[in-house]
């Protein structure tokens, strides 16, 4: 079991002075920067380009970039977004695109590999490619908002992924974003997720350090 860690999303960030949120989430001791990617296809709308990554690398920000793509053509954006400071790319696997060419040019450019679940897809849609990542990404809203309700119904699939990695002998991390908080994280970890996307609930926190702190210790 790979030890919790928080992954604040830069989507509830406030979007005058993202610089200033991107510095506020280091401060709060979290090492992952968490950065939703919307082509306004994929998901209902359009949020940042591989040149807001590279903005906040200028602005000196070091923190682990962990990109959420939510493209229907990822492959077609890999290299920028690596060229610009990603350190994780995570694409979805429902949209239709050489997932496997993909997951190894994301590779090749020297980043982390990752699947994303949406929360009608099964995981036995991403089993033969588990050795292929480092992580897997059970979304437990749909995707394309923050602030949505969390998902309960996707808890079982995070408890799948926790047995097929220990069946077969995988190190992948397990995350999870959407409506988490203190409380629906500490579900998500008792089914196996080790990782935690948070949105509204960090950026409305009254001490950050404090709920990062609290995640730590899951
Ligand atoms: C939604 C994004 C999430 C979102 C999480 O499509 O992938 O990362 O920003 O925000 P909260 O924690 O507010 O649900
Ligand atoms: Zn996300």
């Amino acid at each position: 079991m790979h030890a919790a860690l928080l992954a604040p999303s830069l989507l509830a960030g406030d979007h005058a002075n993202l610089a200033a949120s991107a510095a506020a989430a280091a401060r709060s001791g979290a090492h992952w920067l968490h950065l939703d990617i919307m082509d306004g296809h994929f998901v209902p709308i359009v949020s940042f380009g591989p040149e807001r990554l590279a903005a906040l690398r200028w602005a000196g920000c070091q923190m682990f970039f962990d990109t959420h793509l939510m493209l229907d053509e990822p492959q077609k954006y890999v290299e920028a977004f690596a060229r610009a400071g990603a350190d994780r790319i995570s694409i979805h696997i429902e949209p239709r695109f050489d997932v496997i060419g993909t997951l190894i040019q994301i590779r090749k450019l020297g980043c982390r590999a990752g699947l994303v679940l949406n929360p009608g897809t099964p995981v036995s849609a991403v089993e033969a490619l588990l050795a292929q990542v480092d992580l897997v990404l059970v979304m437990t809203v749909q995707p394309g908002f923050g602030g949505q309700a969390f998902r309960r119904d996707q808890l079982p699939k995070i408890a799948e992924l926790r047995a097929l990695r220990g069946k077969r002998n995988l190190d992948f991390r397990i995350e999870v974003d959407g409506g988490i908080d203190l409380g629906t994280a500490a579900e998500c970890r008792a089914s196996g997720a080790d990782t935690f996307v948070v949105g509204t609930s960090f950026f409305s926190a009254a001490d950050p350090t404090a709920f990062a702190a609290a995640v730590a210790r899951l």
